[in-house]
């Protein structure tokens, strides 16, 4: 082999090298979002209705028997005196410390299912 023949012989190598490395992967396909986890339905069996009914007992005590006077007790309220009361600190036009934003977690349903609840719980 002479001189010219290897020099073009290494520059074809080179090239073909080049080449390689200018090929790049094809871009990775776009990594698939997950479709959102939908919220679960309301469960608004009376077991689901106590549960959420839990989540008023903290500060309303349990079953809507508060201690203390602090904080209004919610057994045995007139169901439509309730309902218009959630209805109110979830349009803001009732002010509140708390309350405007915790109804705002709640649906009609929701509501309607915790009125009859604590209506018909004993003082
Ligand atoms: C973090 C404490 C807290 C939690 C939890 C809470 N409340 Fe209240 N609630 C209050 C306070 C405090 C008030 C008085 C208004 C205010 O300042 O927000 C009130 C007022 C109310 C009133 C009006 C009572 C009246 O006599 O006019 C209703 C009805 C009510 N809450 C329902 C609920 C329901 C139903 C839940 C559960 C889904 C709940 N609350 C959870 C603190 C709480």
């Amino acid at each position: 082999m002479n001189k010219m023949m290897s020099f073009a012989l290494a520059a074809v190598t080179m090239l073909c090298g080049f080449a390689a490395v200018a090929q790049q992967p094809a871009p990775a396909a776009p990594v698939a979002v997950p479709a959102p986890i939908p919220f679960a339905a309301a469960n608004l069996t009376p077991l689901g209705v106590r549960s959420l009914a839990a989540n008023c007992a903290a500060c309303h005590g349990t079953n809507g028997n508060s201690a203390g006077g602090a904080i209004p007790g919610l057994a045995g309220m007139n169901k439509e005196y309730f309902l218009n009361q959630l209805k109110a600190f979830k349009e803001g036009k009732r002010e509140a410390t708390v309350m405007h934003q915790i109804a705002k977690g709640y649906s009609d349903a929701e509501m309607a299912a915790l009125g009859d609840y604590f209506s018909a719980q004993k003082k």
